[in-house]
């Protein structure tokens, strides 16, 4: 099973941009997470485009972007441009899923759904056929450094469940108050790829929290 860790951005020194991308190119870290929030789909305000192209151009790991925008169909094709390479929307922002998650991948990037603590995980039944990953939020979006929302075991175990019994090729990543002290029960759970801003870039040394993360058991 595919264990891979996405170190978030959101909680990188922004004046050291550059030297912190480098450090999880260094490191045993698989994706990029870059989280993009418009201030009306979650009420705070991140960053946009030209700081995803200055971060493409250092990095040399897929870049995971989390969309946490209203009607992200707009911007499809400028994420890409910027140098997205999986494209996470928030199912509760689109109201035409399937079109959205069509034109992600027409474009050549992977598409992901993202899901809130309350949006239940049976919404996903009719669009796990034409997607890449599910991405369950576990904490509210918009901040980082929030606690880790403990129900969101339960719907891990029943999205495991319908993609299991659909065999579906789709994975599951977690993103919200993740660090060393559950990491290995989130993989034990069934889920694929662990999001880690605070725990990562708030440690000592982040290169050796990503190996931790990575490895737990
Ligand atoms: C929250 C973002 C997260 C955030 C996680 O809305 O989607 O990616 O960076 O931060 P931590 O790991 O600090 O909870
Ligand atoms: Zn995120």
């Amino acid at each position: 099973m595919k264990h891979f860790v996405s170190p978030s951005l959101l909680a990188a020194d922004f004046g050291n941009l550059a030297r912190d991308v480098d450090i999880v190119n260094r490191s045993v870290a698989d994706w990029i997470h870059c989280d993009i929030m418009d201030g009306v789909f979650v009420p705070n305000i991140s960053f946009g485009f030209p700081v995803i192209e200055q971060i493409k151009k250092v990095a040399v790991k897929p870049l995971d972007v989390h969309l946490m925008i209203v009607d992200p169909d707009r911007y499809i094709s400028r994420f890409l441009e910027a140098g997205a390479d999986i494209l996470t929307v928030q199912i509760e922002a689109c109201n035409h899923l399937h079109r959205t998650v069509s034109e992600v991948r027409r474009l050549g990037m992977k598409a992901g759904v993202a899901l809130n603590p309350h949006t239940p995980v049976s919404l996903l039944r009719n669009i796990l056929p034409y997607i890449d990953m599910v991405l369950i939020m576990t904490v509210n979006p918009g901040f980082g450094g929030q606690s880790f929302i403990m129900e969101s075991y339960n719907k891990i175990a029943e999205l495991s469940e319908m993609i299991r019994t659909g065999k579906y090729d789709v994975l599951i990543e977690v993103d919200g108050g993740i660090d060393t002290s559950n990491a290995g029960k989130l993989f034990d759970a069934g889920v694929n790829v662990l999001v880690a801003g605070s725990s990562v870039f708030g440690s000592k040394d982040p290169s050796a929290t990503i190996r931790l993360l990575k490895e737990a058991k």
